[in-house]
């Protein structure tokens, strides 16, 4: 299982969520890929280039799905975007049983801070369970809360 820690703030910009993503050296060919907070799918779409074989991408904001199965929509990769809040309890119907890879990108602070600290490690505990292989971009105040293990 793959941790790297944000060590600054979070820029925003798209050279930055992407710094450092391929240089982990993770395999995404043939993989199916779950992107938790996926955003407007630029990393997906990243990702997509290496081949996986299915993408799953779920965020909370209709405007960031829509332009994901956009950026998508023209790529051979299997590709699923939901909009949903991470808190639903419709999440366990939205998941697959497993996937090979889940990428957790700069959203958990966000998850700690809009469904609560203990949602956040309860919906998080979840979605990992569902792999053996997490990349994930966490911010420090992130790690300061607490983040499971
Ligand atoms: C800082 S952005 C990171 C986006 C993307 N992972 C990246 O690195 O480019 C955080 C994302 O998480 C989403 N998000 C925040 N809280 C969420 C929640 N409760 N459920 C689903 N998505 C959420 C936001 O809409 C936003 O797209």
């Amino acid at each position: 299982m793959w941790w790297s820690r944000f060590k600054s703030g979070f820029a925003g910009t798209w050279d930055d969520r992407l710094d450092g993503l391929f240089s982990a050296k993770v395999d995404y060919a043939g993989k199916s890929i779950l992107d938790v907070g996926c955003n407007m799918g630029v990393v997906a779409y990243e990702i997509s280039k290496l081949k996986p074989s299915s993408i799953h991408g779920i965020d909370i904001a209709k405007p960031h799905i829509q332009t994901a199965k956009m950026l998508l929509s023209g790529s051979p990769v299997h590709a699923r975007f939901d909009r949903l809040n991470l808190g639903s309890r419709r999440l366990g119907n939205i998941l697959l049983p497993q996937y090979d890879i889940v990428v957790l990108l700069a959203v958990y602070q966000h998850m700690q801070r809009n469904i609560g600290p203990g949602k956040a490690r309860r919906v998080l505990s979840n979605i990992v369970r569902r792999t053996s292989n997490v990349v994930a971009r966490v911010h420090r105040n992130a790690v300061r809360r607490g983040i499971p293990s």
